[in-house]
């Protein structure tokens, strides 16, 4: 599974990008709003720091102006993945942008129904948002198996699970066995995938007694 990481402020992607697990980025209006800079900027220095797929959404709703919002956000440069709502209007410019060449990220996907007619529109992604359905008492990976049993009963779904709306390291877990291609991480929540207490006791046992054998490696 993919990791990116969900965010649009470039600090923390440059902290990340370090620990060579960085696949991709995911921004939405909220996370530029919460960086506080012009979003063209902010996308074209993130655009630079990873190689993978940087996901910048549209804000249009209407078709015409998506697709127009579309291209000049993927001629931002090639790695680019244009993010657009599930709405129909979405769907039909996820197809126009699909044909131009471009990667498509369909997002604010809350049932496999959504998530099987952006396959058919053709996305090169779509983001089922597990926290949010969890925060209803819903059952959010629930909604990425029932995606990953529909796009594997059909060869020509060709369209990543891109699990976001990531909220514990158990999202993360879950969503790697329930067959997610990516999830879209918070910066916190990918740092904390490493953290097991055993690990640390373990490490402190094992160098304290090394130090007691007055060896040393090199
Ligand atoms: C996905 O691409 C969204 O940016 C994001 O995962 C939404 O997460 P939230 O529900 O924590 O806002």
């Amino acid at each position: 599974m993919q990791f990116f990481v969900d965010t649009a402020d470039v600090s923390e992607i440059e902290a990340l990008a370090d620990t060579g697990m960085l696949d991709g980025v995911t921004t939405n209006p909220s996370l530029i709003m919460k960086a506080g800079r012009p979003m063209l900027e902010v996308i074209a220095e993130i655009a630079k720091l990873v190689d993978g797929p940087v996901s910048a959404e549209v804000t249009a709703t209407e078709k015409d102006a998506m697709i127009a919002e579309g291209r000049k956000l993927a001629a931002i440069a090639p790695n680019i993945a244009v993010k657009l709502p599930l709405t129909w209007d979405g769907l039909k410019a996820c197809r126009a942008l699909t044909g131009d060449g471009h990667m498509v990220n369909v997002t604010l996907c809350f049932s496999a129904a959504q998530a099987l007619l952006a396959a058919k529109a053709g996305a090169t992604f779509i983001s089922p948002f597990v926290g949010r359905l969890d925060d209803l008492g819903l059952d959010g990976m629930k909604l990425i198996e029932d995606i990953r049993a529909i796009y594997d009963n059909d060869d020509d779904l060709q369209t990543e699970i891109l699990a976001a709306s990531i909220r514990t390291v158990n999202h993360v877990q879950a969503a790697a066995i329930a067959g997610a291609d990516v999830a879209t991480i918070p910066p916190g929540i990918l740092l904390k995938l490493i953290e097991h207490p055993l690990t640390n006791k373990g490490l402190e046992t094992f160098l304290a007694d090394w130090k007691t054998t007055g060896q040393s490696i090199l």
